[in-house]
């Protein structure tokens, strides 16, 4: 099928939410939708043709552990919002993370990353990877001059997540990105927060960009999955580790969230919005102690989220004075938010990282990572903002 591109037009971020990828697919009976490929496995009569494909001399599907139509047709849109030659996808963002990890670091091999990032990713720097003799060092997350100084000392990759999970820090892409090319040093960056929509991390310097698409991508919070966008080289790596331990994503998740992508621009513009407006409430409110989010003038990196993000995201968070107790209390009273595990649905979802991003850690480890046990993570949902801050009114008014 041809190409919708409009020759001399790059088409804007809503027009590739809708058509990205799916142009390329022939279309099944002429069904205008992706169709959801429930197949195993793809017969060929025609022997020459079958090791054509399965050696990839020629396009087609062997086994859907390696490649299926579906789920090709969600990883050529992310890639096309990511703005990158290639992706590859996974059976969650969990997955993504792991098989990026796996694929680029070796016994001997050093990594340098951010106190910072999300929980499991976390576990994976601090539990995993030095038994197998891959040594870590997290830095500060706002430290920028130190994590320059330890890429420097020689390091095989650099992974980095902004804004951060649950305190929303900002990393400087661009900066630390240029510090890790000069030291030969791949740089990751987990996109899941800010979403293609708000910031593009290929475009300042980035090699990897990687989603878990259980979150904003999908939006719905009804299919689990992961994807890495990146140069047809490095994703053709992560692609073989992955096709061969065999995390890979299912036909329905995968249709899932092709389908919740179409909305991804306008779900995402309406909870950049939401997201500003519930965190000026709370920054004048009595009860409130701090206010967390990267679009308020009196974020630490208010600047550099300017700079590299085209909106400011979804998600805050905020510490009530009277701590955990407090949070008890509140959170319950919501009626507009499910208190829950998860983020960037279409709903409000409400949670404090002791239940939610950091559960695997222990309280000195959060403690460690300067999150408050009275903080609350708050990812607005595309409810109408009266309704949120009412809610929230009526909840902290105790
Ligand atoms: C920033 C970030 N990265 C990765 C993950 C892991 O994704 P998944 O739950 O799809 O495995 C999460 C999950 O909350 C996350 O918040």
């Amino acid at each position: 099928m041809a190409t919708r591109k409009i020759p001399g037009q790059s088409p804007g971020k809503s027009t590739l939410c809708i058509w990205g990828g799916e142009q390329e697919h022939p279309l099944y009976e002429r069904a205008t939708q992706v169709p959801v490929v429930h197949s195993v496995s793809y017969t060929y009569d025609d022997l020459d043709t079958w090791q054509d494909v399965a050696l990839e001399k020629q396009a087609g599907h062997i086994y859907s552990r390696n490649t299926n139509p579906t789920v090709r047709a969600f990883e050529d849109k992310v890639k096309e919002l990511e703005g990158a030659a290639a992706a590859t996808s996974f059976s969650s963002g969990m997955a993504a993370i792991s098989n990026v990890v796996g694929t680029f670091l070796k016994p001997g091999d050093r990594v340098v990353s951010i106190k910072d990032s999300y929980g499991g990713t976390n576990k994976i720097f601090n539990d995993f990877l030095p038994p197998l003799n891959i040594e870590v060092t997290l830095c500060d997350t706002t430290d920028f001059e130190r994590l320059e100084a330890e890429i420097h000392k020689g390091c095989k990759l650099l992974y980095l997540e902004t804004p951060t999970n649950p305190t929303l820090k900002i990393i400087d892409i661009k900066r630390l990105s240029a510090a890790a090319r000069s030291a030969g040093a791949l740089v990751v960056v987990d996109n899941t927060f800010a979403t293609p929509i708000n910031q593009n991390p290929l475009r300042l310097g980035a090699d990897i960009v990687l989603h878990s698409a259980s979150k904003y991508l999908g939006g719905h919070a009804d299919a689990l999955g992961g994807v890495i966008c990146g140069s047809r080289e490095l994703v053709r790596q992560v692609y073989h580790y992955r096709e061969i331990n065999g995390a890979a994503l299912s036909a329905m998740d995968a249709y899932s969230f092709i389908r919740g992508m179409k909305t991804l621009k306008l779900r995402v513009e309406r909870q950049n919005e939401n997201a500003l407006a519930v965190a000026r409430w709370l920054e004048t409110h009595p009860a409130v102690d701090q206010v967390n989010y990267p679009g308020l003038e009196t974020h630490l990196h208010h600047d550099i989220a300017k700079r590299q993000m085209r909106g400011f995201g979804g998600m805050l968070s905020f510490s009530l004075k009277g701590g955990l107790e407090a949070i008890r209390v509140i959170l319950p009273k919501l009626k507009y938010a499910h208190r829950a595990a998860n983020l960037g649905c279409v709903e409000t979802v409400v949670g404090p990282p002791l239940t939610t991003s950091h559960v695997e850690c222990s309280a000195e480890e959060r403690a460690a990572a300067g999150i408050p046990e009275g903080l609350v993570r708050y990812s607005a949902g595309i409810e109408d903002i009266e309704d949120l801050i009412g809610d929230l009114d009526v909840a902290l008014s105790i």
